[in-house]
């Protein structure tokens, strides 16, 4: 994983919680790169997976929780980052069908040796879309939270629902997000 997505993510637990606990969550999780990340580094997603773990130990919030919610702050330093990505884009629907074919193509582009999810996009009215996520690494959960957040920049109400379809070594997730009247 990009160090972007981790140095993120300690910043989220240091505003979150404090930086007190990030120390203490870098420490007890010992990591392989003691958690010196920088943006342009690529670190195992194992590291990601013992973060959370130890941070939910410390915390006593459950690890999906804690994922979700990083998956809002995420999206959030996301707009700021790269805003190119959100020119002439005018709802949350339309964001999220261009994840797979121009947000992470252009992500590849950038960093060669990232590892992105793939999406598929097979249903999209105006109320309703289903994103299908499938990955070998386990962040769906990262998923809901960037696609909750994407709603939430667009000011837009909707529930999302969630229908595991994985097999073993491969995550596949469907997403049903839908707009409320
Ligand atoms: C401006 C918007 C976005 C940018 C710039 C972006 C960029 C990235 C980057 C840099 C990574 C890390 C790749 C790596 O660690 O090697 C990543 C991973 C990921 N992205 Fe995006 N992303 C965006 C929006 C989204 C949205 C809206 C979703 C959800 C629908 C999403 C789902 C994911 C997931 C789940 C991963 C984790 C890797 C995996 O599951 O295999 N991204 N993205």
């Amino acid at each position: 994983m990009k160090g972007v997505v981790f140095s993120e993510f300690i910043e989220m637990v240091e505003e979150r919680f404090s930086p007190a606990i990030a120390d203490r969550m870098i420490e007890l999780a010992h990591v392989p790169s003691g958690g010196a990340y920088t943006a342009v580094g690529t670190y195992s997603h194992e590291e990601m997976l013992a973060l959370v773990g130890t941070l939910s130990t410390l915390t006593g919030v459950p690890v999906p929780e804690l994922v979700r919610a990083y998956g809002h702050h995420l999206f959030q330093r996301f707009t700021a980052l790269y805003p190119s990505f959100f020119e002439g884009v005018t709802s949350a629907f339309e964001f999220l069908a261009r994840i797979e074919n121009h947000v992470h193509l252009e992500v590849r582009k950038l960093y060669p040796d990232a590892e992105l999810p793939r999406f598929d996009t097979p249903q999209r009215d105006e109320r309703h879309m289903v994103m299908l996520y499938e990955s070998r690494r386990p962040f769906a959960t990262l998923a809901l939270g960037l696609i909750e957040g994407c709603l939430q920049h667009w000011g837009e109400q909707a529930d999302v629902t969630m229908t595991d379809l994985s097999e073993p070594g491969i995550t596949r997730v469907r997403f049903d997000i839908t707009r409320r009247a």
